[in-house]
């Protein structure tokens, strides 16, 4: 058996699980449940959180001071760590990539809010990040600092945590309803929330097949990035475990523009979820995962008789940075 590493409580968890009644009969099932992983925080909502109580953890452990992560110009995953390095004291660096000057709105805001010292790049400078990364945990050494380096997502083996622990707590949300859901569909980005479900699945004995909605790339890529983080994970926590067998699911047919590019209908099913259900989504992630979602039923993909659960990642502060695509 495993055992969870060191862990922060930053997260306000469990987070409900509660079915979307009216969508599910609008629909004419299956049955739609959503985990409202948009609750595990107001300034930190979203995934990111729960792979951070892992990560700071060991941030922490090893005496850091400062925190040097990246992204998108409109990263979750960066809002998250420059709140949480607020939180906790530390010192935090964002690495982000924005081709034009970025209006400072929505996630972006809330990093200069908290206090997060920020350098953009271009797409172009962003190709080669690892230098970057190099660059600025040389510089803080310099200064006599200790800097902890966090990949784009959180996604690595320690980040992969975070969501195994979804897995066991969505299995006392599937006893306490009593269901038995056939599928779990998430947003899929960085790989890290993909592969801890993945693996949270097989070590709580769950049967229920985990899908991941890409919001970029493709199926190859997937399949290549969330492979390397289950054995990241595997070599550091559990080299017993055998995670070759284990499957991949990822559905690319609804990326698409680009990433963080949404076609009207991804706005079109944000703007139907919120006035169904009170539950938003975001355009970059969680709309076009659900969006996806209910695409592939109604091309009668899953079960109309069973219960499906969506994980909502969160990404409520990006919707703010995109409002033009809802047309009010
Ligand atoms: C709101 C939201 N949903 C889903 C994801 C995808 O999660 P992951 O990067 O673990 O694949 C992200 C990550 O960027 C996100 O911000």
């Amino acid at each position: 058996m495993v055992s969870y590493p060191a862990k922060l409580n930053l997260a306000q968890t469990p987070t409900p699980l509660h079915k979307l009644e009216r969508l599910s009969t609008k629909i004419n099932g299956p049955r739609i449940w959503i985990k409202r992983d948009d609750l595990t925080g107001c300034l930190t909502s979203g995934n990111k959180v729960r792979k951070l109580e892992f990560l700071l953890a060991e941030a922490v452990a090893n005496g850091c001071d400062t925190l040097i992560t990246s992204g998108g110009v409109q990263s979750n995953h960066c809002r998250a760590v420059a709140v949480l390095g607020a939180q906790l004291g530390l010192k935090v660096h964002l690495l982000l990539r924005s081709d034009i000057d970025p209006a400072p709105v929505g996630n972006l805001l809330l990093d200069q809010l908290v206090g997060a010292t920020i350098s953009h790049y271009s797409q172009r400078e962003f190709k080669q990040l690892d230098a970057l990364f190099t660059q600025w945990q040389d510089h803080y050494q310099q200064q006599g600092a200790k800097p902890y380096s966090i990949p784009t997502g959180g996604s690595n083996g320690t980040g992969v945590w975070g969501y195994i622990a979804a897995a066991e707590e969505l299995k006392a949300d599937f006893a306490c309803e009593n269901i038995s859901p056939s599928t779990l569909i998430h947003a899929t980005g960085s790989g890290g929330t993909q592969a801890g479900l993945i693996v949270g699945c097989e070590l709580n004995n769950m049967s229920v097949r985990v899908e991941g909605f890409a919001v970029c790339d493709n199926v190859a890529y997937f399949e290549r990035k969330v492979r390397d983080d289950l054995r990241q994970w595997q070599q550091q926590f559990a080299p017993q475990m055998d995670i070759e067998g284990m499957q991949i699911n990822t559905n690319d047919h609804y990326v698409g523009p680009n990433y963080g590019v949404a076609g009207p209908e991804v706005f079109a099913t944000v703007k139907e979820l919120a006035a169904l259900e009170g539950v938003i989504l975001d355009p970059v992630y969680t709309g076009k995962a659900f969006h996806g979602m209910l695409e592939e039923i109604r091309q009668g993909h899953y079960d109309r008789d069973s219960d499906i659960v969506f994980v909502h990642t969160g990404g409520l502060f990006g919707l703010f940075a995109q409002q033009d695509g809802l047309n009010y």
